[in-house]
């Protein structure tokens, strides 16, 4: 089949500003969005600003927003965007730009190392380590996680809000609490971090998070929404509750 050509209507431009730009590039059948953006790279924009690392939806480093849609670029098939109508390829719009369609996504990281990590009760007197599949089944769902930050970029907490960022982990980080939570071997008690530094309670379960999460993860239902149910435990526990009264009362 000879190829057809279409309008990729892409974001060009740098932390001082941008603009989208129009770029006439062929597309054969059966390509992603990342293929065309490849041909535009390789015969027109040399110096455009992609990236990508796997090609197989794996690696989570071609997010950008197709038609004001975050997605991964290379799982996107063009077959399924409006034939005949420009194609928008816009960066991340909760990340700082660098160059093009590359962002800053370092905000992850940094509020990745303010989880306190998995502390692993004491082995069993033979030296192991044992659980059941049934209480490692839910966590399993969490390590799907590609680290694409898809779901960063569609929660409106922080998508136009920079301000909030300081106080609000965002769903991907609830992930990452739920899997550390929800471990059957795990000691630590991360609730009040949580609600206290985290932001928890701002979430209002709109679900734009799972929507747009490539791997299918259920983050409101099976992450967000069970963290919150822990978090009000802790807080509303009655014997918590006097414990907590009893030693603001002796201070
Ligand atoms: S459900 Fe919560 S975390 Fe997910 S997009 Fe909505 S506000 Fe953000
Ligand atoms: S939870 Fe889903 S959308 Fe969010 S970073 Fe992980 S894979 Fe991407
Ligand atoms: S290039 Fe790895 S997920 Fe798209």
């Amino acid at each position: 089949m000879t190829p057809r050509t279409v309008t990729m209507r892409v974001w060009r431009g740098d932390a001082s500003g941008g603009d989208l730009k129009d770029y006439q590039v062929a597309a054969e059948e059966g390509e992603v969005v990342l293929d065309v953006l490849h041909r535009l790279q390789a015969t027109q924009a040399n110096d455009l600003a992609v990236r990508w690392n796997c090609k197989a939806g794996k690696c989570g480093s071609c997010s950008a927003e197709v038609n004001g849609v975050p997605r991964l670029t290379c799982m996107t098939r063009m077959n399924l965007l409006p034939p005949d109508e420009p194609i928008t390829i816009t960066p991340l719009r909760t990340f700082p730009v660098i160059r093009d369609l590359v962002t800053d996504v370092s905000f992850n990281y940094e509020k990745a190392k303010q989880a306190p990590a998995f502390k692993p009760r004491p082995r069993e007197p033979d030296g192991t380590h044992r659980m059941r599949q049934q209480d490692i089944d839910r966590v399993q769902e969490f390590h799907k996680c590609i680290e694409c930050f898809l779901c960063q970029d569609v929660c409106h907490f922080i998508r136009d809000h920079d301000d909030n960022k300081a106080a609000f982990a965002g769903p991907r980080m609830f992930v990452r609490y739920a899997e550390l939570e929800m471990h059957p071997l795990d000691t630590n008690d991360r609730r009040q971090l949580l609600q206290d530094r985290e932001g928890l309670g701002m979430c209002n379960i709109t679900k734009c998070c799972t929507e747009v999460c490539p791997e299918g993860i259920h983050i409101t239902d099976n992450a967000i929404i069970p963290l919150k149910e822990r978090v009000v435990d802790a807080r509303y526990d009655p014997v918590l509750w006097i414990g907590r009264k009893l030693r603001r009362r002796k201070s």
